[in-house]
């Protein structure tokens, strides 16, 4: 990259789909998905028949509530509860609801890349259960966890639903763990989801859904670069594909050109080409099982206290603790 090049490229986003896009083979990263259109995206795939997720893990927090509220407030102190990527908290309120109508003494602290994700929540949150305190943040997971630190004394529990994990391959995924275990003391929790291996058929469809929500889901990438970097993709010559391999448990989501392409990009004076059918990757939604969990657990320097299953074992929530 020449020096005129990189005065152009004055905020993240802007780097990051330089990187992405002048690397062989290309690539773009799938925090990027989220703004406004794509916030709403992931809520409609979160109701999707295929999006087998969130129905999973809202199983385990309504059966298992009474055992992890239990869990989280075992000496009765009183705790923040922070979510790292809460979206739009569809999953959390089962828990929010139930502490708040045990008269538990808590803060809950929403954290999400998406301001509008937090602005939304924020105001839900004051209808739906006007009880609990909330203070959101806006940020992304590893620039907020320095900010862990220097957060109240409170005892913490870290919650990260959804398999928001996922987005990790294994060595950022210890990374993270690692950086999450150094902000706990050894009273806190980490409460994490985990999507299982399961039939790959099952895993493709929850990522290729019928209705195409997933397909515009991660094409919204495209569009946020022609809306906000002045880009001139034509979206519609784009596949959205799905590959699962049941070995290592990776599913991976591309952007295949359909035909030779010329893509320019205004704010990043750049142009692109495109053969056809080059790929850009997008995103992974890493699959674990029960000894992939443990040697995670192990090489970040955590234990597990106990987890929970939905009725089809389709999905895991864990709780970890800082090990001595
Ligand atoms: C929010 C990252 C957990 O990977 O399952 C849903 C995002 N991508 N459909 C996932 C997503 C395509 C989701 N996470």
């Amino acid at each position: 990259m020449n020096s005129q090049a990189s005065t152009l490229l004055d905020n993240a986003f802007k780097k990051d789909v330089f990187e992405g896009l002048t690397q062989y083979p290309k690539y773009l990263y799938s925090k990027y998905i989220y703004d406004k259109a794509g916030d709403k995206l992931f809520q409609d795939i979160m109701e999707l028949p295929e999006y087998y997720l969130t129905n999973s893990e809202l199983e385990i927090l309504s059966l298992y509530k009474d055992e992890i509220v239990d869990l989280f407030y075992k000496n009765e102190e009183s705790f923040d509860l922070i979510e790292l990527g809460a979206g739009d908290g569809k999953k959390t309120k089962v828990l929010l609801k139930h502490l708040a109508e045990k008269k538990i003494d808590f803060v809950y602290k929403p954290i999400d890349i998406s301001q509008n994700a937090i602005d939304n929540l924020s105001e839900a949150l004051g209808k739906e259960i006007p009880n609990v305190t909330v203070r959101g943040e806006k940020g992304e997971y590893f620039e907020v966890l320095e900010r862990l630190q220097s957060f109240s004394s409170s005892k913490k529990i870290i919650l990260v639903l959804g398999s928001n994990i996922g987005n990790l391959l294994h060595p950022r995924a210890i990374d993270f763990l690692t950086k999450l275990k150094d902000t706990m003391t050894r009273d806190d929790l980490l409460f994490m989801g985990f999507d299982q291996k399961k039939n790959p058929q099952t895993i493709l469809d929850a990522y290729n859904d019928a209705a195409g929500i997933t397909a515009a889901f991660n094409k919204n990438l495209l569009v946020r670069i022609n809306r906000e970097l002045g880009g001139d993709f034509e979206i519609e010559k784009f596949k959205h594909w799905e590959l699962y391999d049941p070995e290592t448990g990776t599913a991976k989501s591309y952007l295949i050109a359909t035909e030779a392409m010329k893509v320019t990009i205004e704010a990043l004076e750049l142009t692109i080409h495109f053969d056809p059918w080059e790929t850009i990757h997008t995103e992974i939604s890493q699959k674990y099982d029960e000894k992939v969990i443990k040697w995670l657990a192990k090489e970040s320097g955590l234990e597990i206290e106990t987890s929970f299953k939905d009725s089809n074992a389709y999905y895991t929530d864990y709780i970890f603790r800082k090990k001595l």
